[in-house]
């Protein structure tokens, strides 16, 4: 059921047309805004459309004006800065880079029908989307800030928007100084060439190509150069893997493993779950991403549950970065149709086959072989 509110001109509307979205986008939250656009609207895109594009929020978002907005660099640097909006996008050479943003809790589905995951929702194919970024290199921004390449520091970001889930706190994050000083991670204020969107983290947010979602910050406003990872809440107790036997709430800040790079992983967008599809030819199509910047070998359908596979078609490379869309038709018999699909990343590793093996209690990081069933007829 649409849930509807008040716009200021006085008609309704609902929650996913206020902050730019499809109507039909499945609405996980309405507030703090979580949505995830079916997966049909992703597929054969490389480039998703901005009122498709997910969104992932733990708290309500901030409404910063360009004019009044400062972002603060400081700790283990020569120069302590502020920089305003202008500066930011006049004083630094704007790059673009195309990247893939994965929240970690994408199919998060398939994980609970291994296992309930109470208090978390159950994204399904939609919390990944692709987007054109521009903004300036993080490194450049560093570099005038007088860092020091030193191993084993750390880049926190700190935003403003209040998370209410824990106990409230300022949303934030950090990646090693290695990873921020790599070209492809920047200042964005950008979007497919729009203004970046309120939703997204305007006007200015930080993106981290090939790392999970939660370390791109939105609405960035502190950066800081320290010792060790942040111990922020989303950085030290939230987005880890915890074992499987763990409680997360007696979990300490520091327990399980703290995500970063994604993993190697794909997903069958077309058909969807439970489709009905003209027997005959059938266009099976999707994506593979295979993390931090490694390059998609190949991927793998199936329709009798992996024990013969043929080799899916996959689209040029547009961005190191960037999902690799892939299609493969075949010929859809009258009955079930069970799809599964696996990527190989270009040094030989493949996914584990099954969420089973990668259950864990906060439900992230589900890379096992995708799975689809429709119906032809
Ligand atoms: N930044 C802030 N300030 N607040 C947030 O709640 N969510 C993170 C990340 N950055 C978040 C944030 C998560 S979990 C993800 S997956 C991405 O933003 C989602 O970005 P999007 O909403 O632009 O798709």
């Amino acid at each position: 059921m649409k849930q509807f509110t008040d716009h200021p001109i006085g008609c309704r509307t609902t929650v996913e047309q206020m902050w730019g979205k499809r109507r039909d986008m499945t609405v996980r939250d309405r507030s703090p805004f979580n949505a995830e656009p079916p997966a049909s609207v992703l597929a054969g895109a490389e480039i998703t459309a901005l009122d498709a594009f997910y969104s992932r929020n733990h708290g309500p978002f901030p409404d910063i004006a360009r004019d009044r907005w400062r972002l603060d660099v400081d700790g283990l640097i020569d120069t302590p800065l502020t920089l305003t909006y202008d500066q930011l996008i006049t004083g630094f050479t704007p790059v673009s880079v195309v990247a893939t943003l994965a929240c970690a809790g994408n199919r998060r589905a398939e994980l609970l029908n291994v296992r309930p995951i109470p208090g978390k929702d159950p994204w399904a194919h939609g919390a990944i989307s692709t987007a054109e970024w521009r903004g300036a290199r993080l490194a450049d921004v560093l570099h005038a800030a007088g860092v020091h390449q030193d191993d084993g520091l750390h880049v926190a970001f700190s935003a403003p928007d209040v998370a209410p889930e824990a106990v409230p706190v300022q949303y934030g994050s950090s990646i090693p100084l290695s990873k921020a000083m790599s070209r492809e991670v920047l200042l964005a204020w950008e979007m497919n060439s729009e203004p970046l969107p309120r939703v997204h983290g305007g006007p200015v947010r930080v993106l981290v190509p090939g790392y999970i979602g939660a370390r791109s910050v939105k609405w960035v406003n502190a950066i800081t150069v320290q010792p060790g990872p942040s111990e922020n809440y989303f950085q030290a107790s939230d987005y880890r893997i915890l074992p499987p036997e763990a409680d997360p709430d007696t979990a300490v800040p520091g327990d399980g493993i703290s995500l970063s790079s994604l993993p190697l992983n794909c997903d069958i967008l077309v058909p969807g779950d439970d489709e009905l599809v003209p027997a005959g030819p059938l266009r099976i199509s999707g994506w593979a991403l295979a993390g931090d910047g490694r390059g998609i070998g190949r991927v793998d359908v199936s329709l009798d549950g992996g024990h013969t596979w043929r080799q899916a078609n996959l689209q040029p490379v547009t961005s190191q970065w960037a999902w690799r869309l892939w299609s493969l038709t075949v010929d859809a018999r009258p009955g079930r149709i069970n799809v599964t699909a696996r990527a190989w990343d270009e040094t030989g590793v493949t996914q584990p086959e099954s969420p089973a093996h990668l259950w864990n209690p906060r439900g992230y990081g589900n890379n096992a072989w995708a799975h689809v069933k429709a119906f032809a007829r």
